[in-house]
């Protein structure tokens, strides 16, 4: 297996194995979607929807499949989830588009072309994206929540999973209890497997402050609601919609 296949494959198995409550995020997922379709005005045309960091969507398929959307464009930094990621929605009624890019470059982008005087991107109705933001630093998680917000219509939702700290914790607090958390509670995972974890969050993850980006959000124009909250003080879904 290459590096890319050993990494995914690993994660596979946390969510095979629930360890970080994914079972538990669909629900929330799935209850967040439909009240958001059914509290939409009737008539109203069939959502456009971007997933930002969707990997290869083995979790969120089956719903996807479902969903009466308009168009869905599922991005990723990485290029080798794409096609795994397209075979899983092969077929659904609705066009599908596939982009290998930085979800903070998406949100900056006002147009299509990226030339500010050329035609505006056109806003999307929902947009979801989980365990991929908190790979972003504090700076450029103000920078999406700021931009992001004008890439949605009005009445537009976005759906924000991820790990979060608990208010005031500090980043080398949260990664030790993390690891403390892998090293009693993660049998499921051989013990190279769990290094494999340990050495991804202690390099990349930078998980916001549940409180301070709460604020933050709100202080960009978003009205944030907590939707659902994990038993470990880390994995959390927002609800994030435009104020006025
Ligand atoms: C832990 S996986 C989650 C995949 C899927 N969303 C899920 O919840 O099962 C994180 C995904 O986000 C992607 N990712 C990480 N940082 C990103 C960025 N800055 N822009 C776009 N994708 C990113 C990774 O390549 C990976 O596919």
């Amino acid at each position: 297996m290459d590096f890319f296949d050993r990494q995914w494959s690993t994660y596979r198995r946390v969510v095979d194995a629930d360890l970080m409550e994914h079972q538990a995020l669909s629900a929330a997922t799935t209850a967040a979607i439909e009240g958001w379709l059914a509290s939409r005005p009737e008539g109203s045309s069939p959502p456009h929807m971007v997933d930002l960091g969707c990997g290869d969507l083995a979790l969120l398929a089956p719903l996807l499949r479902r969903l009466p959307l308009g168009s869905y464009l599922g991005l990723d930094l990485s290029a080798s989830v794409l096609p795994h990621a397209a075979a899983q929605l092969q077929g659904v009624p609705y066009p599908c588009a596939w982009r290998e890019q930085d979800l903070l470059t998406w949100a900056l982008e006002q147009s299509v072309s990226g030339d500010p005087g050329s035609t505006p991107a056109r806003p999307v109705d929902l947009i979801h994206s989980s365990f991929a933001v908190h790979h972003l630093n504090t700076d450029e998680k103000l920078q999406f929540l700021s931009a992001v917000r004008h890439r949605l219509t009005p009445t537009g939702m976005l759906l924000w999973i991820d790990v979060f700290r608990e208010p005031g914790e500090s980043r080398d607090d949260y990664v030790a209890r993390y690891i403390r958390r892998i090293h009693h509670g993660w049998q499921a995972l051989a013990a190279d497997e769990q290094q494999q974890v340990i050495d991804h969050l202690s390099s990349f993850d930078q998980p916001a402050d549940a409180a301070a980006i709460q604020r933050t959000a709100e202080a960009c124009g978003w009205r944030w609601q907590w939707l659902w909250r994990g038993r470990h003080r880390a994995e959390a879904l927002a609800a994030l919609t435009p104020v006025g």
